[in-house]
């Protein structure tokens, strides 16, 4: 059988508040296939985004392992962990945080240059990517001068930069209209199919989750899968 590009097991996350203790992910376990697209739903504050974050390497657990193609994750130095991340992890994030005083291109070559590539590298991927999200005629205009929902498809651009193998995001339509919101995750789902990119999406929509091949379902820091592949 495949194994998983992606590999949780009995993974537990606690947050210390003055003195009581909340264990935000409790024994989640949790295996993702290349080219999966997978949904997390979850009420508020079950520990989606905690989840999340641990497994794109922003956080440590403090138990467990995470293994990305065959590596765990959480033995790796700050160091090797940055670089990894760099390589193999795409994340994006509710809010875009695009850096305001950067043109929309610039904003997207930042992991590029962030791994020492030169243009000529990339040029190729990158006509791709801002083609296919539909951004190629604003790439010189600031942030501030995008609509939300470009905004979001530049994130989209950045973090698919490096190409990476796992790409992550936390409610990444969560800030937008309706419209903008159906246009973006459209986006995202024929970057997944196109680019046969592994996809891992937290989402509150449920008609977004209806579009994963997989969904789980978190509540009070437990995992489970609700929605297996028909
Ligand atoms: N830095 C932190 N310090 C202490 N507690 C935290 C911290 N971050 C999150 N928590 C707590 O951990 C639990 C899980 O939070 P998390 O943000 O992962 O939930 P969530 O499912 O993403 O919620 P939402 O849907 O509202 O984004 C919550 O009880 C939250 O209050
Ligand atoms: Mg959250």
């Amino acid at each position: 059988m495949e194994t998983p590009i992606l590999q949780v097991t009995d993974l537990i996350k606690q947050y210390r508040q003055s003195d009581s203790i909340i264990t935000a992910v409790n024994r989640a376990n949790f295996s993702v296939y290349r080219g999966e697209f997978v949904a997390i739903t979850g009420t508020s504050g079950s520990g989606k985004s905690t989840f999340l974050q641990l497994c794109a390497g922003l956080m440590r657990p403090n138990s467990g392992s995470i293994q990305i193609l065959g590596k765990d994750i959480t033995r790796l130095s700050p160091d090797e962990l940055a670089l990894f991340r760099g390589q193999y992890i795409g994340m994006i994030f509710q809010k875009h945080n695009l850096i305001p005083q950067l043109t929309a291109k610039e904003n997207i070559e930042i992991p590029a240059l962030m791994m020492n590539k030169a243009p000529v590298s990339y040029e190729h991927s990158f006509a791709k990517l801002v083609d296919i999200l539909k951004i190629k005629d604003r790439l010189n205009h600031l942030p501030s001068e995008l609509s939300g929902g470009q905004q979001q498809r530049v994130a989209i651009a950045r973090a698919l930069m490096n190409r990476p193998q796992i790409l992550f995001a936390d409610e990444p339509t969560g800030s937008l209209d309706r419209a903008s919101a159906d246009e973006v995750l459209a986006l995202l789902i024929k970057m997944q199919k196109e680019l046969q990119q592994t996809l891992i999406m937290v989402t509150h929509d449920d008609s977004i989750a209806q579009k994963a091949d997989r969904v789980f379902y978190m509540e009070n820091g437990f995992l489970a899968q609700v929605k297996h592949p028909s």
